[in-house]
């Protein structure tokens, strides 16, 4: 009521200030460290957090392929239990996972020959050398870092003509509605006040960032599809960090079996009205990436 009042000028400072301020929290991250140190969270992590796409992998190695022949060294910086960097190595010579988490690198794979995990922080990437990486990635793990800190860290480590491509995906829906409806209310009554760091960065698609390198593009037009039972669904939302914060905020009981139930319910009732037989959700993530070149 009160924003609609405003002026239009009124508008752009109020919309200043709390991009400022959303801003201001971005850089200040090194607390959130400690939420990828919860040992279940991380085991349901490595267990149910959507794979990305072949489609995904590439159109990253096309893009690499605009500036440079050079498939080398890719760096996956956040790499978590590995999901965004397995998929680089049959396209590079070597790539290296870097991850704060030292729990995260502890599920990551470890018979693959060409690629090494390592704790790492974005915003010190002393462990490689300057001008050495063809390709630096950031998946779904941008929002908890330092922004300037971490680019300053990738111009460096980057050769001339090499490609920074950082990307993730956004809140899913479900299909059948039903099941949307609900979750959708779950997520958006529930769990806002316990996310932490740039959630609302994924929600608005990396829409606030951008990439320090002249002629940067994004790619909004592909998703991730996944087939799931409503147990495997639960069990992705116990990866969340948000999740993991309400229950021990709210230690009466997990608030998981709470919505599990809910579903289940929710979709035997469904199935009777609309004459069906589902068991199984169709979940989409919108995936979104943003991608530059240093220049040569
Ligand atoms: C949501 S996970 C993403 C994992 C993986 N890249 C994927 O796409 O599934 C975010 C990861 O970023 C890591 N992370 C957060 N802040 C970081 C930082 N400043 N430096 C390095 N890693 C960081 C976390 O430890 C976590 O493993």
């Amino acid at each position: 009521m009160v924003l609609m009042q405003l002026s239009n000028i009124g508008k752009r400072v109020l919309a200043l200030t709390i991009f400022s301020q959303a801003r201001r929290q971005l850089s200040d991250m090194s607390s959130n460290w400690a939420l990828f140190t919860n040992a279940k969270q991380i085991e349901l992590y490595a267990q149910f957090r959507p794979r990305y796409t072949e489609e995904v992998f590439k159109t990253i190695i096309d893009y690499c392929g605009e500036t440079s022949s050079d498939f080398q060294l890719a760096v996956d910086v956040g790499c978590g239990s590995g999901q965004s960097t397995e998929p680089l190595a049959k396209h590079f010579r070597r790539v290296l996972g870097l991850d704060v988490s030292a729990m995260q690198i502890a599920k990551a794979p470890t018979n693959i020959p060409n690629c090494t995990f390592k704790v790492c922080k974005a915003e010190d990437l002393s462990s490689v050398k300057t001008g050495t990486a063809d390709l630096v990635t950031v998946a779904q793990a941008f929002h908890w870092m330092d922004e300037k800190k971490f680019f300053a860290e990738v111009d460096r480590i980057l050769k001339p003509g090499g490609s920074l491509i950082i990307y993730g995906y956004s809140t899913c829906s479900l299909a059948p509605k039903e099941l949307d409806d609900y979750f959708q209310k779950f997520y958006h009554s529930v769990l806002p006040e316990y996310w932490t760091g740039g959630r609302k960065a994924v929600e608005d698609n990396y829409t606030c960032f951008s990439i320090p390198y002249e002629g940067w593009k994004r790619n909004d037009e592909m998703s991730i599809e996944k087939d799931w039972s409503i147990d495997e669904f639960v069990g992705y939302l116990g990866s969340w960090s948000a999740v993991n914060e309400y229950n021990q905020k709210n230690p009466s009981g997990n608030i998981l079996e709470k919505v599990q139930h809910e579903f289940k319910n929710i979709n035997q009732s469904a199935n009777r009205e609309n004459n069906r037989q589902t068991t199984d959700l169709r979940v989409t993530w919108p995936v979104f990436m943003l991608m530059g070149h240093k220049p040569k």
